[in-house]
């Protein structure tokens, strides 16, 4: 240990000593400067975040001081990144600059790679930089190795560690529940700490996804002001810590939380944090989300580029009351409809114990035989007959205590050994942290493949948080099993995508309770909500756009609030991807026949909509209406959506102003979607980028869920 320590610390002199004249790592995108410095004494500080600084000749007069991977144990009285207990008890770390490099990711992103080390025990920290130039966006995170002899303890070991200094900080946080998911509130931070956290586990974004934004000495708008927002890329439990010192400069710490997650580092192991996501836009909060969006289309969502498949999905069609003729029928209505394919709910395994309700079955992953005599081969005949694609849902890292699994694999269950059993939803959790659990849970997709290899798309559910918690296979490590469990879940996802990569999987989570981007690089979308009323949806779909791309946002038609015309509820619901849970015999003929068109409408408009810029023109939170536009690259085309929520009865109504186009090309404006009333004023004109941009168009009412989509085309 004694050797390696004095080749560290002499390699660290030496790289330092060369270093003299270049005492400044930064790390630059288009628009955005991240800068450190090597201290004096050696240690690593952050010098600047903000807007692009081009002149390195500036850099010297930077005054950031606060450490760039802040240690427990020195000076500092705040919050550290690393708490690591070393094999002697010293708890103390004290990091070094050894060097540094930039060399490109495999996914073209140039990165830059921080090495520290204590120059009294051989552990080192990389801290990882990838940054994609274009989209503004800098993904982060820390790489720790314990070279001890002796294994360590980590206590905390966070992603990032940023530090801000500005007049006054406003942090917008997004928490509600199930079917209420993603209700933004601001707030300006003071002195202390705002922590947002979970401790669910499994669906651990239940009460809320782990993102923020971060407006900067004014509150930001969608077109204005200096704003970050980050995301950490963790399916379990995270922790975001915004703390202000006494010199009202403020310090995000992102990762994952450390609540009983106290993680022991063998010798020569190295602990990889996730990563840590962020943008950071001075054209607000708008421009952030955009930025957020491409990168997530370019490098992230699994086959974010690609296409996306409409649906008609019987949950609410039937709930667990469906046989083969049912079920055939629902094929019929999404043929009627126009869809590509018709997803399967829940309710269709389980013989032992048939899923009839949510009280059984689950983990018994057979089709019942009284439900599917002809088992799901008929099925995917039947919908392959139809001209339609066939997928089917799974929720295959849980179980129910009446099932067959849980009589034969007790041992895989997460549960308190000694303590009455707390259920949610009546299951359990399997034990991903068992990697007998993961070839189970692996071998769900893999066998349904396997016999059918006609599936063409998987609805990934997670209904219960991690309850009882206390996993038999870990045994005196109990408490690795937070992390544990989501590397076991991230191992057979890895295996998933390896064995079927263009398979296209639904991240559902009873509704939006388990969404990140660690999850989406194997998910080609996500189920923001069981809530689908369509004014509900306009708030939830707003909500996730902060951070993640219509693209990725499943939104479908249902039944829910019938005041709401077929139309309304359409028209919300293509703003995302656009999906159906509705029988044709809840529907009027006129009704289909205006979702077939919608379809078609949706079908063309999709290379728009999908992977088009997204402009929040009208936030549902300023009041009675709300209105988003999609355009694509070349702004050749937009995609507009209007509605009118709840007005008053003699509102002032003023027009909206569009963004995002050419103002010295002319766009010709049709109006789409129609049903029956007038079209808009501005229905067949044509009108400068530079008039719609600057006077607006008038596209409210006073009436009460009125909607109106426009297509822009440039002359
Ligand atoms: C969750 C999902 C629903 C549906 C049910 C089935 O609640 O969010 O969409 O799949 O499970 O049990």
């Amino acid at each position: 240990m004694k050797h390696t320590l004095i080749i560290i610390v002499a390699l660290a002199s030496l790289c330092f000593n060369s270093m003299a004249q270049d005492r400044y790592i930064n790390i630059n995108s288009d628009n955005v400067s991240l800068i450190y410095h090597v201290g004096d004494n050696g240690r690593l500080y952050q010098a600047y975040l903000g807007p692009r600084l081009s002149h390195k000749s500036d850099y010297a007069n930077l005054t950031g001081d606060i450490e760039a991977y802040l240690t427990h144990g020195m000076e500092d009285y705040f919050e550290p990144a690393l708490h690591i207990e070393h094999s002697d008890g010293n708890s103390s770390t004290e990091l070094k600059y050894v060097s540094h490099s930039v060399a490109s990711a495999a996914d073209g992103a140039s990165r830059t790679t921080i090495s520290l080390a204590d120059d009294q025990y051989p552990t080192t920290v990389e801290l990882i930089f990838d940054v994609y130039a274009h989209q503004d966006v800098i993904v982060e995170h820390a790489e720790i190795t314990n070279g001890e002899k002796r294994p360590v303890k980590l206590h905390s070991y966070a992603s990032s560690l940023l530090s801000i200094n500005r007049s006054h900080y406003f942090l917008t946080e997004f928490s509600g529940d199930w079917a209420n998911e993603v209700n933004m509130s601001e707030s300006e931070l003071n002195f202390g700490k705002k922590v947002l956290d979970t401790k669910l586990g499994s669906r651990a974004s239940m009460f809320m996804p782990s993102f923020f934004q971060l407006s900067l000495d004014a509150p930001a708008t969608e077109t204005s002001g200096n704003v970050l927002v980050g995301t950490l890329a963790w399916t379990g439990n995270y922790r975001f810590t915004f703390e202000i010192d006494q010199h009202h400069r403020l310090r995000v710490i992102s990762g994952i939380n450390p609540y009983f997650s106290t993680y022991e580092l063998k010798s020569a192991e190295k602990f990889v944090t996730p990563d840590f996501i962020f943008t950071y836009s001075t054209g607000g909060r708008g421009k952030a989300s955009r930025n957020l969006h491409s990168w997530a289309r370019n490098y992230r969502l699994k086959n974010g580029t690609g296409n996306r498949m409409t649906l008609l999905n019987n949950w609410e069609a039937t709930y667990f009351d469906f046989n083969e003729e049912k079920l055939v029928g629902l094929m019929d209505d999404a043929v009627r409809l126009g869809v590509d394919m018709f997803l399967l709910d829940d309710g269709w395994f389980g013989n032992k114990y048939p899923r009839s309700s949510d009280h059984q079955g689950l983990g018994d992953w057979q089709e019942t035989e009284s439900k599917l005599p002809h088992k799901v081969g008929y099925l995917c005949e039947q919908a392959a007959k139809k001209g339609i694609k066939f997928g089917i849902w799974i929720e295959p890292e849980m179980v129910n205590p009446k099932s067959e699994l849980y009589e034969r694999h007790k041992d895989w269950v997460i549960h308190l050994p000694n303590r009455k059993v707390y259920y949610f939803r009546n299951q359990m959790v399997l034990d991903l942290s068992n990697p007998a659990v993961q070839d189970h849970v692996f071998g769900v997709v893999d066998r349904l493949m396997t016999a059918y290899p006609q599936i063409a798309f998987f609805k990934w559910d997670c209904n219960s948080p991690i309850t009882n918690i206390f996993s038999p296979y870990l045994k005196d490590k109990q408490t690795h099993l937070y992390v544990d469990y989501v590397r076991g879940l991230y191992k057979v996802l890895e295996r998933i995508r390896a064995k079927y990569p263009d398979l296209p999987m639904m991240l559902c989570s009873g509704g939006g309770g388990r969404i990140d981007y660690e999850a989406l690089k194997y998910f080609t979308e996500f189920w923001p909500s069981d809530n689908t009323d369509p004014v509900e949806r306009l708030y939830i779909q707003y909500g996730f756009s902060s951070v993640y791309p219509a693209k990725a946002q499943c939104a479908h038609v249902t039944t829910w609030n019938k005041n709401a015309s077929i139309k309304f509820r359409v028209d919300v619901a293509s703003m995302g991807k656009l999906g159906f849970d509705i029988k044709c015999s809840d529907l009027k003929e006129d009704e289909i026949k205006f979702c077939r068109e919608a379809i078609g409408n949706y079908n063309r408009l999709k290379p728009v909509i999908l992977d088009g810029d997204m402009y929040r023109l009208v936030s549902p939170y300023e009041g009675n209406h709300a209105s988003t536009m999609m355009v694509d690259d070349a702004k050749d085309h937009a995609v507009l959506f209007a509605f009118d929520i709840n007005p008053r009865y003699s509102e002032h109504l003023l027009p909206v102003k569009l963004q995002g186009l050419d103002p010295n090309r002319n766009y010709r404006i049709t109006e789409i979607n129609r049903m029956g009333d007038w079209p808009l004023g501005c229905d067949g004109k044509t009108y400068s980028g530079e008039f719609l941009m600057t006077v607006g168009l008038h596209l409210f009412s006073t009436s009460r869920l009125k909607s109106h989509v426009l297509e822009l085309t440039v002359q």
